[in-house]
């Protein structure tokens, strides 16, 4: 049952271009899964703004968040001590139990966020975990030095070259012969589906669509799979790769 909940800013800093790194405090323990995400209030505007649980533990919870307009501007504006109110216990997660010994987790920009607690979850579970995160630029990139400190196997491209290999996340994924692995990848929709293109093994996808109501009565969030239309809000935001098709 999602719920309504207020948490206190412990910290609020500046991580890359316009990237920002929040972690809230209050009571946690309803986050069952990596992948799931809270749904932010905003000062002056109806629609709430869905962002994904980047790490979390029974008392902190930190979200990562790339300032584009009005409500992510106003969150890098609130300082330590004051409260956000959120939505939460949202989103379906990642289905950890469907990954065997060894995975490949691909992360996108601000789809780089919910991979970091998976990835911590599946070394846990002594999972050979390799990553591949993709950024515009070297001054959009975080938290591959964290990502490092948990796996050896972590390779980065930036579109511009200024880090990494210069190119796509699926350039990377080809250069090193990846794409037979199963996967769980979050990043924006044009890169899901190069990656479900491209991906031969079992892959669980989430999407960061743009929302309306966030609560399953709008369909402004679906995406098309075999059995029908999915809201991304409800029956998401992680999608299974054997159940998706895409709009042309
Ligand atoms: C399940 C889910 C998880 C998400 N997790 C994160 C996260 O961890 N970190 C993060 O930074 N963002 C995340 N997003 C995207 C985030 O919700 C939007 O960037 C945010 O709502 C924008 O609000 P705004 O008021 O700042 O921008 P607005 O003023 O509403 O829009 C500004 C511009 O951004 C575009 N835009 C708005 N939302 C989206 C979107 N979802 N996708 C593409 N373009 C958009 C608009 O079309 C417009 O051009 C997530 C989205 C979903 C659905
Ligand atoms: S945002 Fe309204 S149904 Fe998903």
């Amino acid at each position: 049952m999602n719920k309504i909940q207020d948490y206190q800013i412990i910290s609020n800093v500046l991580l890359a271009k316009k990237t920002y790194e929040m972690t809230l405090t209050g009571d946690f323990s309803w986050v069952k899964n990596c992948g799931q995400f809270i749904n932010i209030s905003i000062d002056n505007k109806f629609l709430k703004r869905p962002i994904s649980i980047c790490d979390f533990s029974e008392n902190e919870l930190v979200i990562i968040y790339k300032v584009v307009g009005y409500g992510t501007d106003f969150l890098a504006n609130l300082k330590v001590g004051d409260s956000i109110n959120c939505l939460i216990d949202l989103g379906n997660g990642y289905n950890l139990d469907l990954v065997n010994d060894k995975c490949l987790l691909i992360g996108g920009g601000v789809g780089v966020p919910p991979l970091y607690s998976t990835c911590k979850k599946l070394v846990e579970k002594s999972v050979k975990v390799s990553v591949v995160l993709g950024f515009t630029s070297v001054s959009d990139m975080f938290y591959v030095d964290k990502f490092k400190e948990l796996t050896s196997d972590v390779f980065v491209s930036t579109n511009d070259g200024t880090y990494g290999d210069k190119g796509f996340v699926t350039d990377v994924i080809v250069k090193n012969n990846l794409s037979g692995m199963d996967y769980l990848t979050c990043g924006p929709e044009v890169m899901l589906k190069g990656v479900h293109k491209l991906m031969t093994g079992h892959g669980q996808l989430s999407f960061e669509a743009r929302m309306g109501c966030g609560f399953g009565a709008c369909m402004g969030c679906s995406c098309k799979t075999v059995s029908g239309y999915k809201r991304i809000c409800v029956e998401g935001p992680i999608m299974q790769s054997e159940d998706l098709l895409w709009n042309d």
